[in-house]
């Protein structure tokens, strides 16, 4: 039988389960294949099989979930060291480079995963893609409120050359989208592949009033990615 998308989810997040140990200080990611994580997790705890785990969730509804599965939770300042984080990926090229954030949590993902001793990356096969950016699915930063279309013109007038198209993005209604952390995010399209990630994030944080972006690069200790032949476990 042909899997469908969420049972491909299941799968990768399981088998990036099998990594947690007991006594373990964890970063918990946010997204759809990540709420399978938490959701494992939970199953875990609550037979007995896993114990004395503190999770620290990377966002305020997987925190939510969380704590709906009797997860203990603390915070990277009461943790700064995590031993292992688990999160979704937007997009996924071969050097385990990411795109991250559609679910607009990109600031405390990065937080918590930079933090992080080792960071798997749970994914269906549909996130991977050949250059980062060419998905032609949204690439999200993180700014402040204050004169962010000034930010927006500027973010688009770096990334020219790719055709890029710059949207402050909203919440479903006409009212711009808000992140836990209070501010707005411009989402950017291209047309072609970001050849130089490392450029690219370096040009965007330079910008006053940019918060985050979701380009995650060298992150990543291993990407699981499940498709239709099976799980793969994707390494440098
Ligand atoms: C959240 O901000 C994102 O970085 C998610 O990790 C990403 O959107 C993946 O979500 P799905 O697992 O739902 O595709």
């Amino acid at each position: 039988p042909v899997l469908s998308q969420d049972e491909l989810k299941k799968l990768a997040a399981d088998k990036a389960v099998e990594s947690v140990k007991s006594g373990m200080i964890l970063g918990l990611g946010t997204g759809s294949t990540a709420a399978f994580v938490v959701d494992k997790l939970g199953q875990l705890l609550s037979t007995g099989q896993l114990s004395n785990i503190i999770g620290i969730p990377t966002s305020k509804r997987t925190q939510e979930q969380a704590a709906s599965l009797n997860i203990p939770l603390s915070t990277l300042d009461s943790h700064p060291h995590i031993d292992l984080a688990i999160d979704g990926a937007d997009e996924v090229d071969p050097n385990l480079d990411l795109v991250k954030g559609r679910g607009g949590a990109l600031l405390r993902e990065k937080m918590v995963e930079a933090a992080s001793s080792s960071f798997i990356v749970v994914a269906d096969d549909s996130k991977l893609v050949s250059g980062l950016g060419g998905s032609g699915l949204a690439m999200p930063v993180e700014v402040v409120q204050f004169c962010w279309k000034y930010n927006l013109v500027r973010l688009q007038g770096l990334f020219k050359e790719l055709g890029c198209e710059a949207n402050l993005r909203l919440d479903g209604s006409e009212k711009p989208y808000v992140t836990d952390n209070g501010n707005y995010i411009v989402d950017l399209y291209f047309q072609n592949p970001i050849k130089d990630g490392f450029g690219a994030g370096k040009e965007i944080s330079a910008l006053e009033g940019v918060v985050e972006h979701g380009l995650f690069l060298g992150m990543a200790t291993s990407v699981i990615i499940a498709g239709k032949t099976g799980v793969e476990v994707m390494t440098k």
